[in-house]
């Protein structure tokens, strides 16, 4: 067996990039910079666009920011193993949002028990600057053998960057009690300084009396926290339908409207069987009281594989990175690695208001060539071995996109009688993912090493599904009477993750 370590060498991160150790029988390895860089292009499996971490299990986006011209992307990581295990903060830096840079580990959890069967770690948080320019990150540290018989207990922390910010330092724990009837799951926090109140604000991910519900607490000092209420309590039929808590619950300021968005964990759909999916609201947060303007959930992906969505607001965008994940789909055996990130987001409003919408970020657009190699035309053609987008406008109803790999199904995206639909080669044909999509709309389609994000009306409709099987097509079959390009990847604007 072969066991992976990143290795902390903040004097050479800035020259050569992160130092992988590898401990095998032949003796301890090192690899750096350009061999990493090279080891990285030469996986089939690893998608272009998209993020993923050199190797082991990644989940969650956490602790997004953008310090002066350095966009910076933590994960859920852990960093010996390729399932999920005790978490720390993995770490990437990019100056375009696509391609990054691999960082040493930030931050390593308070317990390693995983020996014991118990794993926590330093979960899911947000990265937070004061209003005296400080960057700090909160975030819930799970310590998973406090008690034998209650098992695992969630705390806040906050860890502060060292000045290269290459490693958490001064963490301190800043709330430890949880409101009465709010049982273990007690996490991943959101803060932000909120001008009305005058004070800091927080929400937690938890469950109330067993319902899922995020809860708002309050602080003057951003130390010293006191849980204020509910801010959302979810319906009957989520605990029904198996809902144990909120997870990752962000909430944010747009267009003069408050938006919520919310995982729930253990929650199955019933219609489709789908789990972790993301729901929205869109409504106004008046005296510490979230208001949304109707009381349905909006699902956000119709998707299988949008997960722990985290905004944060950078230059006036609301920019939002996703885990690519589900539950029941894994990486064939024998990857090097497991997790992707979305695309970046940009996230705004529809014109009714009424929905969050969702598009890449005109940095993924940057990536592509400008010459289309599929123009206003309907027909088979060969593919590159990169990332493409697809775009279709106008009469969409009737359109079809059939990729395949080796004369077999990699993808099939259909409108038809309404309905966008998207099948991939691993589904069994009994389940549909599905969403309304009128005619006279537009189709974005990102394809990438068996990712697909779809991004429809105008982002109002999302799918993004990650497909395991027939990941590099080499047909693709478009029959449609809209208006349609096909983009391929900037060779020249584009390198490996890792430099
Ligand atoms: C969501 C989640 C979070 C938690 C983290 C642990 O995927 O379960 O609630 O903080 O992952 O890795």
């Amino acid at each position: 067996a072969v066991l992976w370590a990143y290795g902390y060498q903040p004097q050479t991160v800035n020259e050569t990039g992160i130092t992988v150790f590898e401990f095998s029988q032949k003796g301890i390895l090192q690899r750096t910079g350009a061999e990493i860089e090279d080891w990285l292009r030469s996986d089939p499996d690893r998608p272009a666009l998209h993020f993923s971490p050199i190797r082991h299990w990644m989940n969650d986006p956490v602790g997004l920011c953008k310090i002066d011209e350095l966009w910076h992307l933590f994960y859920q990581f852990h960093p010996s193993g390729s399932d999920w295990g005790p978490m720390h903060w993995g770490h990437a830096t990019s100056r375009d949002l696509v391609n990054w840079r691999h960082m040493p580990v930030f931050l390593h959890p308070e317990q390693n028990l995983w020996r014991l069967g118990a794993t926590g770690g330093a979960f899911s948080g947000n990265a937070f600057r004061d209003r005296d320019g400080s960057l700090m990150f909160f975030y819930t540290e799970r310590l998973p053998a406090y008690d034998l018989f209650k098992g695992y207990r969630e705390i806040q922390k906050i860890a502060r960057p060292d000045r290269l910010m290459i490693k958490a330092e001064g963490i301190v724990t800043v709330l430890e009690e949880r409101p009465d009837g709010v049982e273990h799951d007690f996490r991943d926090p959101k803060v932000w300084w909120d001008d009305t109140a005058n004070a800091y604000r927080m929400i937690l991910g938890a469950s109330i009396e067993g319902d899922p519900a995020v809860l708002l607490f309050g602080s003057g000092d951003g130390l010293d926290w006191q849980y204020l209420r509910p801010l959302y309590r979810a319906p009957v039929n989520f605990r029904q339908e198996g809902a144990r808590a909120v997870e990752c619950p962000d909430f944010f300021r747009l267009e003069e409207k408050w938006v919520l968005v919310m995982g729930f964990v253990g929650h199955v759909e019933p219609r489709t069987r789908r789990h972790n999916l993301l729901y929205a609201m869109i409504g106004e947060f008046i005296d510490d009281c979230f208001v949304p303007d109707v009381p349905e959930l909006q699902l956000l992906d119709f998707g299988t594989d949008y997960y722990a969505m985290q905004s944060f607001e950078a230059g006036g965008r609301q920019i939002a990175f996703a885990w690519l994940f589900n539950w029941e789909y894994r990486k064939p055996e024998g990857s090097a690695y497991s997790g992707e990130m979305s695309l970046p987001r940009v996230l705004s409003l529809s014109e009714d208001r009424k929905r969050l919408r969702m598009l890449p970020t005109i940095e993924v657009d940057d990536h592509f060539a400008a010459a289309p190699i599929v123009e206003e035309q309907s027909g088979k053609f060969s593919l590159p071995m990169a990332p493409i987008e697809i775009r279709l406008s106008g009469a969409l109803e009737g359109s079809k996109a059939v990729a395949t790999q080796g004369g077999e199904l990699a993808f099939e995206v259909g409108v038809a009688g309404g309905i966008l639909s998207i099948r991939l080669a691993q589904d069994d044909g009994s389940i549909h993912y599905v969403a309304e999509l009128a005619d006279g709309k537009d189709l974005r389609l990102f394809h990438d090493c068996g990712i697909i994000e779809i991004f429809a009306d105008g982002g109002t409709v999302c799918g993004t599904r990650r497909g395991y099987a027939n990941i590099n097509p080499d047909y693709l079959e478009i029959s449609s009477s809209a208006s349609t390009r096909v983009l391929e990847r900037d060779a020249k604007r584009c390198c490996a993750a890792a430099r």
